[in-house]
């Protein structure tokens, strides 16, 4: 997979994309991830790349000339289309299900966006669709743009150790994973649950499927609504 992050702050990568999983899963070959920085298409001599909003208001939006001369630039550096996703609080609740389809994509264009928002003309000129990862307001779509790439990436095939070890991840079956255990069996006069020092295998797997239900209901039971 091919990702490019079309930024104004393409520093704000470099460490989560240099280390862990990110880091092994470019140097396999899993994912090229490339940044380009859209303030390096600003034409004026103070390299702007935001304005006032049309019809007044607070804050800047960003312009669609650098935006559009970036991505024009970047699209050119492979020859496959790619899935254009504009980060924005006003996009879609990104989730597991959409990690999923997006991990099956040969590449992803991701713009991330500062200031007020991004002129609407970006959205609609570019064809982007828009995701957003809460409801919540972040400074810009860095952060976002990285849950995302660190989300879909871990799925890549070979990108993890054990190929298993995403399959019983939280949110993988539509309910929260259960609850992990490592040693000491006893710590701080808290005990390991018996059942999963028994080596019972068919019941270890029955307390699990049971804690994560109770997990779930608990925690999220909107998850089991859907
Ligand atoms: N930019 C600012 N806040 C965001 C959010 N919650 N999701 C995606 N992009 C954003």
């Amino acid at each position: 997979m091919r990702v490019d992050c079309l930024t104004l702050f393409p520093e704000m990568f470099e460490s989560p994309l240099s280390h862990s999983i990110l880091k092994r899963a470019q140097e396999k070959g899993a994912v090229e991830i490339v940044l380009s920085n859209i303030r390096d298409f600003a034409t004026d001599d103070y390299k702007k790349v935001d304005d006032k909003p049309y019809g007044g208001g607070p804050g800047m939006v960003m312009m669609p000339g650098p935006v559009f001369d970036c991505f024009e630039h970047v699209e050119k550096l492979s020859p496959e289309k790619g899935r254009v996703i504009l980060l924005t609080p006003q996009g879609q609740k990104f989730n597991q299900a959409k990690a999923v389809e997006l991990s099956k994509e040969k590449r992803l264009i991701l713009i991330s966006g500062r200031y007020e928002g991004f002129d609407e003309r970006i959205r609609t000129g570019l064809g982007a669709e828009q995701i957003s990862i809460g409801d919540y307001v972040n400074s810009g779509g860095e952060l976002a743009a990285m849950v995302l790439i660190d989300a879909v990436v871990r799925l890549l095939e070979g990108v993890l150790g054990d190929e298993d070890s995403s399959k019983d991840d939280s949110f993988s079956n539509g309910l929260l994973e259960y609850p992990q255990y490592t040693r000491p069996e006893v710590f701080r006069d808290m005990k390991v649950p018996e059942i999963l020092l028994s080596g019972d295998h068919g019941k270890i797997a029955e307390w699990r499927r049971k804690q994560s239900l109770e997990r779930t209901r608990e925690q999220r039971p909107d998850l089991l609504e859907e």
